[in-house]
């Protein structure tokens, strides 16, 4: 189901241009795309050369703009496909006036398009859709089809850190990873009674996590 734009998307939209790369609808045929290359620049983009982390599917933005608070050094590319939320995260992350955020409003599967090979260093899946249904299965974020966007643009050794509250999705992923080739490390099955410090709650995670569900969380390494 389409979700309707919410009043004075455009304008908001507008706003918050300077931190935000809105892949564009005739960006939409992905074999078009993939032949018209357009790399960011990360310099002109951040004005340093730092490391370069990447959320997809950002949501409102509470997590990227409290972990970018917490690491000034480290720059954040946020992807979210929803206009009328990704707007949110810009607007928060203005407001908290951070220099080391940039937001692509788009889908993933389009950034081998924008986002230079072997430049990401670590990757954050947080609470994705888990599209239950078998014949969505590649829609889902950690389905191999993604895995080999994302091990285009993972540095070696390069990091996924994944959160999500659906069991099922969880092992699925754990498989998909697994079976690509990643390494899987650091898997917790309940992860807010782990002891695991300096996690940082996301919107969903707060949702469920409020309804007395277990976090899952993993890491996977690039070998
Ligand atoms: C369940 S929400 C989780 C939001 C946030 N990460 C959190 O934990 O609160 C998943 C988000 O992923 C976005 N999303 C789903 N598939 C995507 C894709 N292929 N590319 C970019 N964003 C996507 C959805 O629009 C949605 O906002």
């Amino acid at each position: 189901m389409r979700m309707r734009r919410k009043k004075n998307l455009e304008s908001r939209l507008n706003d918050c241009k300077n931190i935000l790369f809105e892949i564009r609808s005739d960006d939409k045929n992905f074999s078009t795309a993939i032949n018209n290359k357009a790399y960011f620049d990360y310099k002109e983009i951040f004005k340093n050369d730092n490391p370069v982390h990447m959320e997809i599917g950002c949501g409102k933005g509470q997590f990227v703009c409290e972990i970018a608070k917490r690491n000034p050094d480290i720059n954040y590319i946020a992807v979210e496909k929803s206009a009328n939320v990704i707007v949110q995260a810009c607007e928060k992350a203005i407001e908290a006036g951070l220099t080391n955020v940039y937001f692509v409003k788009g889908g993933a599967e389009y950034l081998p398009c924008f986002i230079p090979d072997k430049t990401i260093g670590r990757l954050y899946l947080n609470f994705s859709c888990p599209f239950p249904k078998k014949k969505y299965a590649n829609h889902r974020l950690t389905n191999k089809s993604f895995l080999k966007l994302y091990e285009m643009m993972l540095v070696s050794q390069g990091e996924i850190h994944q959160k999500t509250d659906n069991m099922h999705f969880f092992e699925y992923s754990i498989g998909e990873l697994s079976d690509y080739g990643f390494t899987v490390k650091n898997v917790s099955l309940d992860l807010h009674n782990s002891g695991f410090e300096g996690n940082i709650v996301t919107e969903y995670e707060k949702r469920f996590s409020d309804l007395g569900q277990p976090i899952y969380r993993l890491e996977a390494y690039l070998k």
